[in-house]
């Protein structure tokens, strides 16, 4: 069973400043995307800067409402017309640990509050004398599994080191038993020895826990490592979905090639989509045709739960 279906979902910023923004254009930060995640799976979502990431997540925890399409969390709860109450209890339910750490988490906090400031209007910890007790235990005791002591609970996050402060944003994710942890860039700020020892981390838990992932990287080794199912997001549109070994074996995009080249797969910004004729990657592609620059490809199945949007890539 799926645990989140995405169908056709949309966002697009307003370009309010600049150049463009007598003509009213948009940024098309999320263009008609669709997946799921099933339960205790592992969904990659990878790209370079500002293709629409970190859009899709928000998106799915509505810290943005979208423009289109709609979002089911299990069977047949639609995201979108939750009230605010049953929102409350969607958001316990699918997580989202930040990209930034270091900003994320209140420095004038002590880790203790920052774990459980989100807790005590849950119906998990009801008001009541012992809550204060059982919120104590149940932090102490997360923050054991993520690697760290209940003595730094009463420790501030600046005392502690960028992959530690990492270690508290998951820790305070998994606080309230989700079922969907939304991890945008958990690794990509860290040395990549930290990064190995976080990623174990993860592994740790979804082995442990019934868990699925959200795991948004740009690197695409990185999601083929540690992902069951990955989709290639470029330009706000998903360019290819395949499971992870499939992908890391046999990737059929052009732009998913690319992305496998790259060493240490660098940063590189996506310029804004403006408009949306013929194939968002026509421009960089090594065998654009002509066509490419007309006809916007569609998302084709090419077998075992692999799909590819592009005219070359199925001949
Ligand atoms: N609040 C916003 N207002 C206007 N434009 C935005 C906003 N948030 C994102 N965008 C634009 O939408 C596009 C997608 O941004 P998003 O942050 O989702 O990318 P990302 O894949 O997460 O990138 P990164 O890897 O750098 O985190 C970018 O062009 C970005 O500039
Ligand atoms: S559709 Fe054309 S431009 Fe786009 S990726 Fe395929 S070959 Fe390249
Ligand atoms: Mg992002």
């Amino acid at each position: 069973m799926a645990i989140i279906t995405v169908e056709h979902l949309q966002k697009r910023f307003n370009l309010e400043a600049g150049f463009f923004a007598r003509f009213g254009r948009f940024v098309y930060a999320v263009n008609d995307i669709s997946f799921h995640i099933g339960e205790n799976e592992t969904y990659g979502l990878v790209g370079e800067s500002g293709c629409g990431k970190t859009t899709t997540a928000r998106l799915l925890v509505r810290m943005y409402e979208s423009d289109g399409g709609r979002i089911i969390y299990r069977d047949n709860t639609e995201v979108g017309s939750l009230g605010r109450r049953e929102l409350k209890q969607y958001r316990e339910k699918v997580k989202y640990v930040f990209q930034d750490p270091a900003r994320s988490l209140n420095p004038r906090m002590s880790i203790y509050e920052v774990l459980v400031s989100g807790c005590r209007g849950s119906s998990r910890w009801p008001r009541g004398s012992g809550r204060e007790k059982q919120l104590r235990e149940a932090a102490a005791a997360i923050l054991e599994e993520v690697g760290l002591g209940k003595e730094d609970l009463e420790r501030r996050p600046s005392e502690f080191s960028g992959g530690q402060r990492q270690r508290i944003s998951i820790a305070r994710g998994l606080l309230m038993q989700p079922d969907l942890l939304i991890c945008d860039e958990v690794v990509s700020a860290l040395d990549v020895s930290i990064q190995g020892q976080i990623l174990n981390l993860l592994l740790d838990l979804r082995n442990k826990r019934d868990l699925s992932f959200l795991f948004i990287t740009h690197d695409l080794k990185v999601a083929c490592y540690f992902c069951d199912r990955i989709g290639v997001m470029y330009r706000g549109e998903l360019m290819e979905e395949a499971p992870a070994a499939e992908l890391y074996k046999r990737g059929l995009h052009p732009y998913t090639k690319l992305l496998f080249s790259l060493e240490n797969a660098p940063v590189k910004n996506s310029k804004l989509l403006i408009t949306a004729a013929g194939c968002p990657f026509a421009e960089r592609c090594p065998i654009a045709e002509e066509r490419c620059f007309r006809e916007h490809p569609d998302l084709l199945d090419a077998g075992t739960g692999h799909k590819v949007r592009c005219h070359n890539s199925l001949a």
